[in-house]
Order: structure tokens, then sequence, then C-alpha cells
């Protein structure tokens, strides 16, 4: 019931389990969503088109182009038409294809070019889904966020028993729908989220900043809208943009204007997630005119602290609110988050370190571990994954406190 209205490609690719994509149009249809086939040209020697179209009531997607009319196919619109892309079967090759960005297929191309969130559901013989090759590759796409629908275990096309049969129509679904109800575990609740670097002014040329791109908050902001929740986002300079109207952005520049945003809105919210990099220092006496070298040596600018937003919210929280705080290391990472844990008054911190390839600053993804203040819970450790399945993994478990 949670697909009604839900766009869906569903990507085709070249195996026996193609002839189940009927019977998974069909459900999804009846599902009350509209469905949109991308196959290739593979897959049309397993399954006719006109069985497709006939179920989608849409023109099967295949080439480019259409030869007769050249008519072109954008693989950018469909994309963004999409609230879900659903490749099933997917077979070795085109996971090795996703995986590796080979974008010589409208499918693959669409792929790279949808913005919504994307399932795998593989199919093939036993022994090339047990090649380390096709776990490499399906470990790289589960990196990249996409979800990928476990094959089950039985009697394959080759005769053969073993893993490798594409997951049941109604099993694909279950899961799509599942991850679209997923939407309303956080409905009726406030968040307030920072995210982004803030800058602080030195004269009107020139500041102090970091290197916070927004990509790690922008992403829990998106997660958190999508599962019903009302956020507001304190955003310092970033090049992103928000998409979800649950989203009410507020701009900011330094640390001092993002911490009397946070201490406005807080009072309205039940949770508070600090993701921005917020500078310790702010120039003491920032210029209003621009330094002329010609004109004076500065060698050394006067800084002063700039308050601590986090411990200052985590001063005024009640026991209905939650506080979740972020700690950047570099070096003794689970040592130091525990000590800004205990000393912000945070209910969990999430770490992440500049130490570990991917994660942190500017990157797509990120490697963490969360700290709970609880200590029978004590620290969860993840794998490195995609900003945005690493946004889902922080919500699910603020959900469990
Ligand atoms: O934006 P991206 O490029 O995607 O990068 C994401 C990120 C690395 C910025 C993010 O994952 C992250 O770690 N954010 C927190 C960075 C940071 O400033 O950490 P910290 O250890 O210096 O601060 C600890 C906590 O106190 C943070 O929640 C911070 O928001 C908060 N803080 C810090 C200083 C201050 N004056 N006020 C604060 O509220």
């Amino acid at each position: 019931m949670n697909l009604k209205g839900k766009h869906i490609i569903l990507g085709i690719t070249g195996g026996i389990a193609a002839y189940k994509s009927a019977t998974l149009i069909r459900l999804l249809v009846k599902a009350g969503a509209e469905v949109q086939v991308v196959a290739t040209a593979a897959a049309l020697e397993f399954i006719r088109p006109v069985t497709l179209s006939a179920l989608t009531g849409k023109p099967v997607i295949s080439e480019f182009f259409t030869a007769n009319t050249g008519e072109w196919h954008s693989h950018v619109d469909i994309g963004l038409w999409a609230d879900a892309m659903v490749i099933a079967p997917a077979t070795a090759c085109t996971l090795a294809k996703m995986a590796t960005g080979v974008a010589d297929n409208m499918l693959v191309t669409t792929y790279l070019s949808a913005k919504a969130p994307v399932f795998v559901a593989p199919a093939m013989d036993l022994d090339m889904m047990a090649h380390p090759t096709t776990t490499r590759n399906l470990a790289m796409l589960a990196a990249d966020g996409v979800h990928v629908i476990e094959p089950a275990s039985g009697e394959l096309a080759s005769h053969l028993v073993g893993r490798g049969r594409m997951e049941e129509p109604e099993k694909i679904v279950e899961v799509l729908d599942a991850f679209f109800g997923k939407g309303k575990t956080m409905q009726g609740k406030r968040i307030l989220l920072t995210a982004g670097p803030t800058i602080e002014r030195i004269d009107p040329v020139r500041y102090i900043g970091n290197f916070s791109s927004g990509k790690m908050g922008y992403a829990i902001a998106e997660e958190a809208a999508r599962r019903g929740a009302e956020v507001i986002l304190v955003s310092g300079p970033t090049s992103l943009s928000v998409s979800h109207p649950g989203i009410t952005k507020v701009d900011v520049e330094s640390g001092r204007e993002m911490y009397e945003a946070c201490l406005k809105h807080f009072p309205q919210c039940d949770i508070a997630i600090m993701a921005a990099a917020v500078a310790d220092y702010t120039p003491a006496e920032p210029r209003d005119k621009k330094i002329k070298r010609e004109h004076e040596d500065v060698e050394s600018i006067r800084l002063v602290k700039n308050p601590d937003i986090a411990a200052a919210l985590g001063r005024e929280k009640t026991s209905e609110q939650k506080l979740i705080g972020f700690a950047l290391e570099t070096d003794s990472a689970i040592d130091n988050g525990r000590e800004k844990l205990s000393r912000k008054n945070l209910d969990a911190i999430v770490v992440n370190s500049l130490a570990d390839a991917g994660a942190g600053f500017g990157t797509d993804t990120n490697k963490i571990s969360i700290i709970s203040a609880d200590p029978s819970q004590d620290i969860t450790t993840y794998p490195l994954k995609s900003k945005d399945a690493v946004a889902a993994d922080i919500l699910d478990y603020i959900e469990t406190l």
C-alpha cells in the first residue's frame, strides 16, 4: 500500500529469470505503482517487449533512440522521474557494469542518472554468484548505497541447486513496500540539524573556514524528511540544495550565527543532530575594510572562542529531547569521541576519522562508529558506505533511542 502513486523504473537484464518480470510488473501495478521498463537487448531475447508494455501501459525503453522514428530517450529524465529503480533480474554482467560505471547501454546509463534509491535482485548460476568478482561487485554497489535483494537458494535454470535464484516477485514487492513504508517512522518528529562548515570573517575578502561540504548533514536531512520528520536544517555555506518539502533551510555563515539559530529552534524540536563542522575560534576584531599589505603588516590575528553549540544544547535539553553530536578526528577517534559525548552531555556521538580512507570531509562516502551515552549499548561500528546509506544508519540508530 506504500507503493501507491510511486514511479518505478524496472530494469530487466538478460537472464532466464526475466520471465518473472511480467509477474513483478503485474504486482507493482496492482499495488498502485507506475512502471517504466528499461531493458537490455539481451533481456528482450528472454521476454517480448509487447508483454511488458501491455502490462505497464508504456513502451519498453531499450535503446538511446527508437530506430524508426529517431526519438531520443533521455536517461536523465527517466532517472529523475523515478521514486525507485529496481533491476530484476540483475545479471553478473550488469552488476559489474554498475559497479564500475560502464555506461554502454540505456539501463546502466539510467542507473548512473537516477537520483532515487536503487535495488538489485541478482540472478545467476551458483558458481557465478559465488565468484569473488561478483561478491566484490555487490560489495561495491552496497557501499554506493544500492540495496541488494539477496538471491534465494534452490534449483537453478541449469538444474544445479544452489544460491543464485532471483528472489520471487512477491518478495521484491514486499521489500519495496517496506522501504517506502519506512518513510513514516519519523512522522510527527521535529529535527534540528546542523550541516556544512562555518566561515569566520577576517575582513570582507578573507575568512577562516574548513573543508566540510555539507554532504553528510544534507544526506541526513533528506533521509529524515523522507521518513516523515519536519527538519530544520541550519546550514553553513555550501553548494548544496535540498529537495524535500519537509526541510526548512536556515542559512548561516559564522559559528555565532549557527549558535543563535540553533538556540532559537531547539526548544521546539524533539531531536538535534550536530553534523556541522563549526569553527572553534573566530577573529576577535573582524575588519570592515580589506586589510592591505601595502599599509600594514599583519603577522597574527587574535582569535576568540566561538560558543560551543552542542554543549549549549546539552545544557538546555529536556528529558524528552535527544541530542546527537559528531566527532571528526584524526587520531584516538574513539577516546576523543567518548570525551566529547560526556563533556557536551550528548545522547550519542557519531565518530568519523580522517585516518579512514573515504571518510570525513568532502567524499560521497563515510565510515562511522556511534557511541551511546548508555553504557549498556556502548559502541556500534559500521563499514564504509555512501553518505546516503550512513544517514539511514544514523537515523535507524536514533529511532532506537
Ligand atoms: O560536510 P561533509 O564534507 O560531508 O563532512 C562531514 C563531516 C566530517 C563535517 C561530519 O561528518 C562531521 O564529523 N561533523 C562534525 C565535525 C566537527 O566539527 O567535529 P568536532 O569534533 O570538532 O566537534 C564535535 C561536535 O561539536 C560536533 O557535533 C560539532 O558540530 C559540535 N560543535 C563543535 C564546535 C562548536 N563550536 N560548536 C559545536 O556545536
